[in-house]
């Protein structure tokens, strides 16, 4: 490939220029683009870490689920010695995928073409015929087992990466991750998934979600208006002061990262005033975490926080702790209490990536996650409450996938393509006052901060060859 075509586009548009960084405007074109798509498979999904999955989903020797980096299908599987191993579900011979079911529990791997036979890990063993030496004299066994990924986990969640050599995930989630920690590690048994992801396919490219989850807050405002008015959600009356549809719990600090992260860490001051009739300036943290555990938290596991977090940590948790925003390039979660009837809360962990499946198609996942030894019944309603919220067909999945298929359309239009997504909402008002955490932190409602981070690390990768 010359050097011409590793930067251009076929009409001659500059990679680089896809984004005006002096307006912060992005071209409307990247979200539906075919030679766009076809480089981000290579330049992204083929560099950053991925979310595959969580390890409870595989929990014995031998377990496996299929999954998809980018394009590419995936084996995820535990070996014997009980480490995950990723490798690419592609058969070395010939090309078949080495599995076909979604998943399963198998010692041996073996492809239903020519019967060559693969361990979890991704090693060749052997092709039938053996006496004929089917698999040729030239490449060596060790030459022809599956093409492995990296993987780390994390909080039981195992992320993947092609980039062998590249930064490790640390690096990659840099200052973010003293705020992921806070949702994914936090108690000593750690979380489970309850039960397999629900998926569907929303006819919008992945990057309609893929930038809205680096934390746009003022979508909600509009297409997620009803969280403010229906029923237990009503917040009506509480918006003087703050703007005309602001309450004090949509205010917060939002977490922005050079590498595309970003989190928004919502005060919990209104909710613990309802449960307590106090002044939370009055409560110790300690008082404030028992008042209103973590979401997906009950009052007993509150204790083993301090196993896990600084004072500092305890601090954001107890005041504006994380609560919704994204992971680069394609991760969003939702921490999040739901109000019930009698003014309790019941907490919802939700997690969801949207995998491309074409520039205007993407794969819809969710995981609904519990902490290990939550009693049956809570967990029974974080599962009911949480689909019904944020499952498949959930009140607030259904907004966002209906705006989705139709900025991809808009994309496509001789006339719409020429437009571009702006982020010039940027205040950068700075860490709110007393803020102990790190990373590129402002106060406020939402900004166009986050997103904005969010398109400049897609510019990078995008604009990097190596
Ligand atoms: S393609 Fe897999 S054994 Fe031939
Ligand atoms: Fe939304």
């Amino acid at each position: 490939m010359t050097k011409k075509a590793q930067n251009q586009l076929s009409d001659g548009t500059m990679i680089s220029d896809l984004i005006d960084l002096e307006t912060r405007e992005v071209q409307l074109r990247t979200l539906a683009d075919r030679e766009i798509y076809d480089l981000e498979q290579e330049r992204l999904f083929g560099k950053t870490w991925l979310l595959l999955g969580h390890e409870t989903e595989i929990p014995n020797a031998g377990d496996f689920i299929q999954r998809y980096m980018g394009d590419d299908s995936v084996l995820v599987a535990r070996a014997k010695d009980g480490e995950v191993h990723v490798s690419l579900n592609v058969c070395p011979h010939r090309g078949m995928k080495i599995t076909t079911s979604e998943s399963g529990n198998t010692q041996v791997h073996t492809c239903i073409y020519h019967g060559w036979a693969f361990k979890s890990d991704g090693q060749f063993l052997g092709s039938p015929v053996a006496d004929q030496c089917m698999h040729g004299k030239i490449k060596s066994k060790e030459e022809l087992g599956l093409t492995k990924a990296r993987v780390t986990l994390y909080g039981g969640l195992i992320f993947a990466t092609w980039n062998i050599d590249g930064p490790s995930f640390e690096d990659f989630l840099g200052d973010a991750k003293w705020y992921y920690d806070m949702l994914f590690c936090r108690t000593d048994a750690g979380l489970e998934v309850a039960g397999p992801p629900q998926r569907f396919i929303v006819r919008a490219n992945w990057k309609t979600a893929g930038e809205q989850s680096a934390a746009d807050g003022f979508h909600t405002l509009t297409l997620h208006r009803w969280l403010g008015e229906v029923g237990n959600y009503s917040k009506k009356g509480e918006g003087e002061g703050k703007g005309s549809d602001l309450t004090e719990e949509m205010f917060g600090a939002e977490v922005s990262s050079p590498h595309g992260h970003a989190l928004r860490c919502i005060d919990l001051s209104r909710k613990i005033r309802r449960l307590t009739g106090k002044d939370p300036s009055e409560l110790s943290v300690e008082e404030r975490l028992r008042t209103l555990p973590p979401p997906g938290m009950t009052a007993e596991m509150v204790d083993q926080l301090k196993n896990h977090f600084s004072d500092e940590q305890l601090e954001v948790m107890a005041w504006m702790p994380p609560q919704v925003g994204g992971m680069f390039p394609n991760i969003i979660f939702a921490f999040l209490y739901i109000p019930q009837p009698d003014g309790t809360v019941v907490g919802s962990l939700a997690l969801h990536t949207y995998v491309p499946k074409g520039p205007d198609k993407l794969e819809f996942t969710n995981w609904i996650l519990v902490e290990k030894g939550t009693p049956p019944e809570l967990k029974e309603n974080m599962i009911m409450q949480t689909t019904q919220l944020l499952g498949t067909s959930g009140m607030v999945e259904q907004d966002d996938s209906d705006t989705w298929p139709h900025m991809t359309l808009s994309a496509k239009g001789a006339q719409g393509k020429k437009l571009t997504l702006k982020y010039q909402a940027m205040y950068e008002t700075g860490k709110p006052e007393g803020w102990p955490g790190p990373g590129i932190v402002n106060e406020g409602f939402t900004k166009d901060d986050t997103q904005w981070h969010w398109w400049l690390y897609w510019h990078e990768l995008m604009t990097s060859e190596s």
